[in-house]
């Protein structure tokens, strides 16, 4: 019988996980409150699609307040003078999502800064004055998207391996000088690298990037070796692989041979398809696992039913019982009744 209860409990589990989307987006109720510290005397927390927000841009902070409301999941600290992140500065929030730092002047970020925002999926650093960012950064298993416009950041930065399933990349304004290499990206559909100093780009840079579908390469001083296909290659993909580009094509009018029977190199072949099964993985497991919620769910559901039925049964059976003995009680009783007055009879006759 227990095993029977706990599948019913396991059914009622699904459906109440299944609820809370529902009513955690039914409260969007603004609410705004003062805090009373002089240094968040004008930070505004409110509440928005049920995230908890601090509003605290322009308020001359030269560090982030420690003593914020520790459950805020958006912390809008932009337009501060803000000059580094240390280790601490964000440790008393642990369930940021939301993370502007837009317009600050931070110069340094310490390796740990971010190490405790698990669920961090947007961080922007625009405008500051980066020349670095923490490794650990890349590897935070929710962060989407990056804004770093309008910093000092150079290719170095992606000597690291990126975990993180990265969709939005602003890199605008930087120093790099190539399209970064982060290995396979399967999430990423927006790089913006306009405005860096990139001399030389080619199909193999895109290939590992198989979900792109904007890629900004204006203000860039590129250029294309003579002599080879390359200009034709680049076009080419982009083509091929319909990414909205800008500058909208290269002027190839460099090159000399003939490539109207050129081919891609074997590695960007090889690059793209490795990023695309990447893809396919994902949306297998994903598949395999609703499979498995829905047989759980199935099995659990008709438990819940054989369960219900034989506790009715048992009820059922068990109030049967009860009234059998009543009768039985009821008809001895009679029948001591009867003989009691037999005997009486018996006696008032002798
Ligand atoms: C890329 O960033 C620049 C600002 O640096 C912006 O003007 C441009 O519109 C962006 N490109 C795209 C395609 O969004
Ligand atoms: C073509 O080559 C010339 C000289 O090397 C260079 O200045 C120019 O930028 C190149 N154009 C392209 C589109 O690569
Ligand atoms: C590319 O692959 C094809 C077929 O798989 C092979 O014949 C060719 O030699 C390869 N080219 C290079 C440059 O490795």
């Amino acid at each position: 019988m227990a095993i029977f209860l706990f599948n019913g409990f396991l059914l009622l589990g699904f459906i109440v996980a299944s609820v809370p989307n529902v009513l955690v987006l039914g409260s969007p109720d603004a609410m705004q409150i003062m805090d009373q510290d002089p240094l968040v005397k004008k930070c505004r927390y409110h509440r928005d699609f049920s995230l908890l927000e601090a509003r605290c841009s322009n308020l001359g902070w030269q560090e982030i307040a420690l003593n914020l409301r520790t459950d805020i999941e958006v912390l809008d600290a932009s337009g501060n003078r803000v000059r580094e992140l240390t280790n601490n500065d964000l440790t008393p929030y642990k369930s940021l999502a939301f993370i502007y730092l837009r317009d600050n002047f931070i110069q340094n970020i310490e390796e740990a800064a971010f190490a405790n925002q698990l669920y961090l999926q947007v961080l922007d650093l625009t405008q500051n004055g980066l020349d670095n960012l923490p490794t650990g950064l890349f590897q935070l298993p929710y962060l989407r998207t990056l804004y770093l416009s309008r910093n000092k950041l150079t290719d170095s930065i992606f000597n690291v391996e990126v975990t993180s399933p990265l969709k939005i990349l602003h890199l605008d304004k930087n120093k790099f000088t190539r399209i970064p290499n982060l290995g396979v990206q399967p999430n990423i559909n927006y790089l913006n690298m306009s405005n860096n100093i990139i001399t030389s780009i080619s199909a193999e840079d895109l290939a590992p990037f198989c979900s792109l579908e904007t890629l900004d390469l204006s203000k860039n001083v590129i250029k294309f070796n003579t002599g080879g296909c390359e200009c034709q290659m680049f076009n080419a993909w982009v083509k091929l692989r319909e990414i909205k580009i800008k500058p909208k094509f290269y002027n190839c009018i460099n090159s000399t041979e003939d490539c109207a029977n050129a081919q891609f190199s074997n590695r960007t072949y090889e690059l793209y398809n490795e990023c695309k099964s990447v893809i396919q993985e994902k949306v297998e497991t994903e598949k395999a696992r609703s499979t498995w919620i829905l047989v759980v769910s199935c099995v659990s559901a008709f438990l819940l039913v054989i369960f219900v039925v034989l506790f009715c049964v048992h009820k059922r059976n068990r109030r049967r019982r009860r009234e059998q003995q009543k009768e039985q009680q009821q008809l001895t009783a009679n029948n001591a009744n009867t003989e009691l007055l037999n005997s009486n009879l018996k006696a008032d006759n002798s």
